[in-house]
């Protein structure tokens, strides 16, 4: 059995795409136990039972989603900006079960979300299926830049990119890799919609000023239109 497939033989990491468990081990000196370890903090906070068995309002369940209405939400995020023809929401989580509250905001609109743990992409495409919903999730690993930019290049313009309290995941990874990602990003899209939790997600610490870096890097190299706060985020929308 390859190493890979040992630490997938943990249910919770058993659906994540190889190339992140690679990077897991790797870093981990190609120790299981301690890719596991690296792979439960970076996932586990997202991975828990009630969301990985799909029971109930998995928008109300997922640490990131429960605190929003969603209708405020996208009211608030799409408010003044022309007609949408596609969103793509990057380290989507449960968020494409916001779709009906989204196609209420902006009308018909095609939804693709990329995520890496595979059984919230099958809970999310079965529930589109189900509903006939012009929408996808696709198991995805964001590090894999050239796939999201495929992505990207199949969807109908306009197209929003949301990148929604995944800055730090991705950041946690490797330094100064949203920066390059955002830059390659926005090279396929017409607008990006960033947020980032304003105390962490395990709810004690006050992030602060401590996004300064992200926020001068955007106003360098984009034109930032909004900038507010709602239901616990910062959220910044800027274009090319
Ligand atoms: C804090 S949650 C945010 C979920 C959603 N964007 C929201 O705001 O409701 C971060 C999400 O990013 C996903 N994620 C983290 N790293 C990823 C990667 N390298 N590739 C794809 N998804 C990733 C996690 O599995 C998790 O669902």
């Amino acid at each position: 059995m390859s190493l890979i497939e040992s630490v997938k033989r943990k249910k919770e990491f058993s659906m994540l795409p190889d190339s992140i468990v690679e990077r897991a081990l790797k870093e981990s000196g190609e120790d299981v136990k301690e890719a596991r370890k690296l792979l439960r903090k970076y996932f586990g906070v997202f991975l828990t039972n009630r969301v990985l068995k799909g029971r109930g309002d998995l928008l109300g369940i997922h640490i990131s989603s429960k605190k929003r209405d969603y209708e405020d939400f996208y009211f608030r995020i799409f408010e003044g900006m022309d007609k949408i023809r596609s969103v793509v929401d990057l380290g989507c989580g449960v968020n494409g079960f916001s779709y009906e509250y989204l196609r209420d905001v902006i009308g018909d609109v095609d939804y693709i979300g990329v995520e890496a743990a595979g059984q919230l992409v099958e809970l999310m495409n079965k529930y589109f299926e189900e509903n006939e919903f012009s929408a996808w999730a696709i198991k995805g690993d964001l590090f894999d830049i050239d796939g999201v930019v495929k992505i990207l290049e199949k969807s109908a313009k306009p197209r929003v990119v949301f990148l929604f309290q995944v800055v730090d995941a991705l950041e946690s990874m490797e330094r100064n890799f949203s920066k390059k990602f955002i830059l390659k990003v926005m090279e396929g899209c017409e607008w990006m919609v960033i947020s980032l939790p304003l105390v962490s997600l395990g709810g004690r610490k006050k992030f602060e000023v401590s996004r300064r870096w992200l926020v001068d890097f955007l106003e360098e190299e984009f034109i930032v239109e909004k900038d507010f706060e709602m239901f616990g985020e910062r959220i910044l929308i800027f274009r090319r």
